[in-house]
């Protein structure tokens, strides 16, 4: 019986349509047959009126029996389940009153129209909460003009192409979420709950369907959510479902290394070690900001550098390597062990400006930072635990590329990083032990709203010190 009546539910958003159809028609021949060039329609209309009433009932009655299948958001369908009813109930009458001559003369007379408006807008909302319940909420005007958009409070997408960055971006809003958005989502949503499960918060991903937890934190293996994606692709079961693209493998794995990590909602990538496997798909996907960082750089063509320069520079200490093999992009890193590097060494980068795009002067015993404001290509700047401070900012106003600065342990103040307001692509600024204030990073933020500001101890788990593809 059940499995019946959900067939015949089934046929509840073709046979909606009818009197969607109908019921309209009967108002508009209503409305024209009260003017006398359009008197012959009058007749017809309590026939269309009442064809449309019926089908309304009908199709009411397939919507009970739809819902039972419980697929649906319940606010959302009781909603709707209302209105339709109300449609029918309220379509029925009119025709009772319509078909009665004496009241159409007397007391209906003014009413009756209004009335039909009253049924005409409550099919049109019927119908369009329908509509969100079978396509989701933002179907409608996914693809509408702005403007209209913003008149319907629904927010602007996001812009795609924000750069997910390595240091900041959490492992499921980077990686996981996208690929459930994808391919999930559709079919397990507030509106629509297939297998009583939702995948669009993490809250509801969390809470699992009818048949209790998807994840199981720890173990991919025993992990409902994993098991569908890597079932034959004929099982009825496999997700998602025949007819849908299914998840690349590299997505599958992906999926199965995030699950057997223990499934982390709030975890930074930064803090997290990535078999090389992962890395890979990872850099594929053209997440992260080595990734983005790479083409960033990829794109800066500048000639070798000088290898006398490098022998001097390697000859006080400092290690100067090639960003990724082959490359002609410099990381220049001073050693911990090594001869302070002073500001007589700073005239050692001068030959390569070109080429440097890394820099890690930490612990330096430079005092005299004006050189770095030649280094117009830097991409990456520490100068933590030296001597640098507000009256030394000026130096940086022009490196424009500069995406990762690093501040700790210096005198720099909230007048300092004022200055760094005109830096448009920096994207993770360093203050522990700073004398930045709250209201400074406030201020900043003004400027920058992307930048990601770390003050507390975390800093020290993200040091650059790796060098991309390796
Ligand atoms: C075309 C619609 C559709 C898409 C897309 C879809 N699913 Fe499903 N999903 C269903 C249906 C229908 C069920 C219930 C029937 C069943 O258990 O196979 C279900 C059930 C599930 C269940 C079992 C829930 C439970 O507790 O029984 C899991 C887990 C699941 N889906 C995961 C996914 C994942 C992961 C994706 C994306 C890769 C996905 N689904 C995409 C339709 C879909």
């Amino acid at each position: 019986m059940n499995d019946f009546a959900l067939f015949l539910g089934r046929f509840h958003p073709l046979m909606v349509h009818l009197p969607v159809g109908m019921l309209m028609l009967a108002v508009v021949i209503e409305w024209l047959g009260r003017r006398e060039k359009y008197a012959a329609l009058a007749a017809s209309g309590p026939l269309i009126l009442l064809l449309g009433a019926l089908s309304a009932l009908v199709s009411a009655a397939l919507g009970l029996l739809l819902a039972q299948g419980g697929d649906y958001d319940t606010d959302l369908l009781a909603f709707h389940q209302n209105l339709g009813i109300a449609v029918a109930v309220l379509s029925l009458l009119l025709y009772i009153v319509r078909r009665n001559e004496a009241w159409m003369q007397g007391w209906a007379k003014r009413l009756y129209l209004p009335a039909s408006g009253l049924m005409v807008l409550l099919l049109i909302v019927a119908g369009h909460q329908g509509g969100s319940l079978t396509h989701g909420e933002d179907y409608l005007l996914q693809y509408a003009p702005s403007p209209v958009k913003r008149l319907a409070g629904l927010e602007e997408t996001p812009d795609t192409e924000a750069v997910v960055d390595m240091q900041t971006a959490d492992v499921y809003a980077a990686l996981v979420e996208p690929i459930l958005k994808k391919s999930c989502v559709s079919c397990h949503n507030k509106g629509k709950r297939k297998g009583g499960l939702r995948m669009d918060t993490r809250e509801e991903l969390l809470k699992g369907g009818e048949n209790g937890l998807i994840l199981v934190a720890g173990n991919s293996e025993k992990s409902e959510l994993f098991r569908r994606l890597n079932l034959p692709m004929d099982d009825e079961k496999h997700m998602p479902p025949d007819g849908k693209k299914p998840l690349s493998e590299a997505q599958v794995s992906l999926i199965g290394w995030w699950i057997g990590i223990g499934a982390p909602m709030d975890k930074k990538l930064s803090e997290l070690e990535i078999p090389a496997d992962i890395q890979a798909i990872i850099a594929k996907m053209g997440v992260g900001s080595a990734a983005k960082k790479a083409s960033l750089l990829d794109s800066l063509k500048v000639a070798p550098p000088d290898a006398a320069a490098i022998e001097k520079l390697k000859s006080r200490k400092a290690q100067a390597r090639p960003l990724s093999e082959g490359s002609s992009l410099l990381q220049i890193t001073l050693s911990r062990d090594s001869l302070p590097f002073g500001d007589a060494d700073m005239a050692l980068l001068k030959p390569l400006t070109e080429q440097i795009v890394w820099l890690d002067l930490r612990m330096g015993a430079v005092n005299d930072f004006s050189g770095l404001a030649a280094l117009t290509h830097l991409n990456r700047l520490t100068l933590a635990q030296t001597t640098f401070s507000d009256k030394d900012m000026v130096h940086l106003a022009g490196l424009s590329q500069l995406e990762y600065l690093n501040l700790y342990g210096t005198e720099v103040s909230d007048e300092g990083i004022r200055q760094l307001a005109g830096l448009k692509n920096l994207k993770n600024l360093y203050l522990w032990q700073t004398k930045v204030t709250e209201a400074g990073i406030a201020a900043l933020k003004q400027s920058l709203p992307g930048l990601a500001i770390t003050m507390g101890e975390e800093m020290k788990e993200v040091e650059p010190v790796a060098t991309p593809g390796k």
